[in-house]
């Protein structure tokens, strides 16, 4: 029997508010529940139901952390599915299975008084093994959205202290490969992961101190423009652009973003589907105004260094 899979936190959309008290929820009936998770027979039936019923249970974070053996426990699950990684042999199931653990996980990261422990026991490194895999199959598209989401809900609480721990663990080049070949969903995620990077000051110098990573970015940035031209999404769209944004708040990059800034978010190809969304749109003409023009006001395209000189390593590379 295939358990079924609550459905993969998604850092883009606001968190049911916990009912403490309210909502079932109290702990009589949440801890036996949670020691059984340390019990391999009912592990699988235990991981369904916590994770159906996390949201109506505020304490759960603290309880799954404090409890003896249950966070081992989840840890066992993740690297059960290790071996199924490579070669690509995860069956729906398993990967339901692993997702239950996962979004008991993405509680504990969730939560403000589990956060620091979780970072502190570097428990989001178990996940990049499954977000760097490449197979195109459900179960593990699943896995993957589920692990960004995970991450997704450590960058959502603008917490420096996530950032420089995601920047010390080359979160960046796993994100951006999903970026450009996820699907639609795994990428916003992983644009809404490196947005929320480059929003502190710290992560906004971690991709702008070398051109090789400024250009790693914004070529993958592009190459989604390119992309949304066919396949049109808006909540992806935003991300991308509030990237661009945030990139031009450095002298360097915005420098070089006059000339690499791809031409359809210059020319309104994407108006139509911005009118309902005025936060994107403000963004953008923020973003073109920035980047759009040169210092003396004539147009940026036209009278822009050509590549070799704009582009070329010393140009970011440098302070
Ligand atoms: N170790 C690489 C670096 O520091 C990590 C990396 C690869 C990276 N691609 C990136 C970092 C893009 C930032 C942006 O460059």
């Amino acid at each position: 029997m295939a358990t079924s899979p609550t459905p993969p936190g998604n850092p883009l959309t606001p968190v049911t508010p916990s009912h403490a008290g309210v909502a079932g929820g109290g702990m009589e009936e949440l801890l036996p529940l949670v020691l059984q998770l340390t019990n391999p027979d009912q592990r699988e039936v235990v991981l369904l139901e916590l994770s159906k019923k996390r949201e109506s249970f505020a304490d759960l974070a603290p309880i799954l952390w404090h409890s003896q053996g249950t966070v081992a426990a989840l840890l066992i699950e993740i690297v059960s599915i290790y071996p199924h990684l490579t070669p690509p042999t995860l069956t729906a199931h398993a990967s339901n299975r692993v997702c239950n653990a996962l979004a008991l996980l993405q509680c504990v990261a969730s939560h403000s008084d589990t956060r620091q422990p979780f970072l502190a026991a570097n428990i989001p490194l178990y996940l990049y093994p499954f977000l760097n895999t490449q197979s195109k199959s459900r179960p593990f598209e699943y896995l993957r959205l589920t692990s960004l989401g995970v991450i997704g809900a450590l960058v959502k609480v603008d917490d420096t202290e996530v950032i420089s721990f995601l920047l010390s663990t080359e979160i960046i080049p796993l994100c951006l490969r999903i970026m450009e070949t996820g699907s639609e969903l795994s990428k916003t995620v992983a644009t809404f992961i490196v947005q929320k990077i480059l929003l502190e000051e710290t992560g906004l110098n971690y991709v702008c101190a070398t051109a090789e990573r400024f250009y790693a970015v914004g070529t993958v940035l592009s190459n989604m423009v390119q992309l949304l031209q066919v396949h049109p999404s808006v909540r992806l769209l935003k991300h991308v652009v509030r990237c661009y944004l945030r990139l031009a708040d450095h002298p360097r990059a915005r420098e070089a973003l006059k000339t690499c800034l791809p031409a359809s978010l210059r020319d309104n190809t994407f108006g139509p589907h911005l009118h309902n969304d005025p936060t994107v749109q403000k963004w953008l003409s923020q973003l073109l105004q920035v980047v759009g023009q040169n210092a003396d006001g004539s147009d940026a395209a036209s009278t822009a260094p050509t590549v070799g000189t704009s582009l070329s390593g010393s140009t970011l590379g440098e302070n």
